[in-house]
């Protein structure tokens, strides 16, 4: 891995808890096959996380799975360039996020602002559990067993990056120290060579004496193209740098994916829970159907009566499919009545089937092909667990829990 996406590495999840629709393609796919390009991508299908919320209806999970590792591949994410894989099919998650909550204090969990509101939100459910309290540190353990630099997230999931970040934080602090630890980092310093180890001390003398930041960038580039340097040392001279401990998890950055404009039949965000959604295998009859009964500016009654977008869902979809010159021509048909509601609707028509048509094609390839998509998810989740367990290996020792 890594080689050629110098980027660093990208890590994602999704719950499999139905089919994904317009919403998460604009929301998320879009971005995904993007990022595949320039990071080591991980994106996998979180079904873990699914059974917190959803463990008395489980039977979801297994009926999404499929479909939407089907669906990730035919918007574009491509498993030459990702790894995509299972969650409960790599399961030293789990040991993480055991070992991961013998040092997280109970109040980090409590104040998760996700763990009060889903709870108020999800009133139907008993989120009363252990599962549901630890799920922000399982996000955690997805997140620090592969080292992840870059965590593409909405806004709602930003907190659980920052926790994140302060469990790697902590864990370093507390298991980072060992004996003999400066010792060891100058006998990893002598093993990059003169030239090197001069540099090496250089940018840390810039760092500890002027805070210089760019010089931490800089050795971590350096420490980056060491070939004679085991992780461990690269890391060790990393931790030495930065003044903590060693660094043994890395602290992620959430990547903040804007959030998504894409509006459902209601002029709403589109989601599942609004039944406002167009799903991404949605029959293009059932998408002109959608769209031709979708509620417009309740003011057009009659064909004659004037209307005004700016409280039309239809205009909202135009912000996203259309060009100025199609925009303006709504704008003017609309408020002087010039065009009907149908006519209005008939590019997005246009727009959303054309969007659809090659991914649905792709969709059905992979559909009739399920040997195929096996093949990925299996080869994705080798690939992960090789980095998981590596991880794993470092944590245990780190631990103590070497016999
Ligand atoms: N919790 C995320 C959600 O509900 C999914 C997820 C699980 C995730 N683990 C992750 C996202 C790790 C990013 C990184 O949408
Ligand atoms: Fe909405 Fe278009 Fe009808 Fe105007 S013409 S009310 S923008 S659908």
């Amino acid at each position: 891995m890594g080689g050629l996406h110098t980027q660093g590495r990208v890590l994602s999840g999704m719950r499999p808890t139905g089919q994904l629709h317009l919403g998460h393609y604009h929301g998320v796919l879009k971005n995904w096959v993007s990022l595949q390009q320039t990071f080591d991508c991980f994106f996998f299908v979180a079904d873990w996380h699914a059974l917190t919320t959803h463990y008395e209806d489980s039977g979801i999970i297994a009926a999404s799975v499929w479909d939407m590792v089907i669906d990730w591949l035919a918007a574009g994410v491509n498993p030459g360039s990702a790894q995509l894989f299972i969650q409960s099919q790599v399961p030293e998650h789990a040991e993480l996020h055991l070992l991961l909550s013998m040092v997280t204090p109970l109040g980090w969990l409590e104040r998760v602002p996700s763990y009060k509101d889903q709870q108020e939100r999800l009133r139907e459910r008993d989120l009363a559990t252990y599962g549901f309290l630890g799920y922000p540190l399982l996000q955690g353990a997805d997140i620090l067993i592969y080292g992840a630099d870059k965590v593409p997230v909405g806004e709602d999931q930003v907190a659980h990056v920052e926790l994140t970040r302060e469990i790697a934080r902590r864990f370093n602090h507390i298991y980072g120290r060992e004996d003999g630890y400066e010792a060891a980092a100058e006998a990893a310093i002598k093993k990059m060579g003169k030239k090197n180890a001069r540099l090496y001390r250089q940018l840390l003398k810039r760092y500890q004496e002027q805070g210089d930041h760019e010089a931490v960038e800089v050795a971590r580039a350096l420490l980056g193209e060491q070939q004679n340097l085991a992780i461990s040392d690269q890391e060790r001279l990393l931790g030495f740098l930065e003044g903590g401990g060693r660094m043994i998890l890395t602290e992620p950055e959430a990547l903040l994916t804007p959030a998504s404009k894409m509006p459902g039949l209601d002029g709403q965000k589109m989601s599942k829970s609004y039944n406002n959604t167009i799903s991404l295998r949605e029959p293009p009859v059932a998408v002109q159907e959608k769209l031709r009964t979708m509620p417009t500016d309740p003011a057009r009654v009659r064909r004659t009566d004037p209307g005004n977008p700016d409280i039309c869902p239809v205009w909202q979809l135009h912000a996203v499919y259309s060009s100025d010159e199609v925009r303006d021509w709504v704008r003017e048909g609309c408020t002087s009545a010039g065009i009907g509601c149908l006519d209005c609707k008939q590019p997005i028509i246009d727009s959303v089937l054309a969007e659809l048509q090659p991914l649905q094609e792709r969709a059905r390839e992979f559909e009739a092909d399920p040997g195929r998509v096996r093949a990925i998810i299996n080869d994705g989740a080798e690939a992960a667990r090789a980095v998981a367990r590596a991880t794993l290996e470092e944590v245990r020792a780190a631990m103590g829990l070497i016999y």
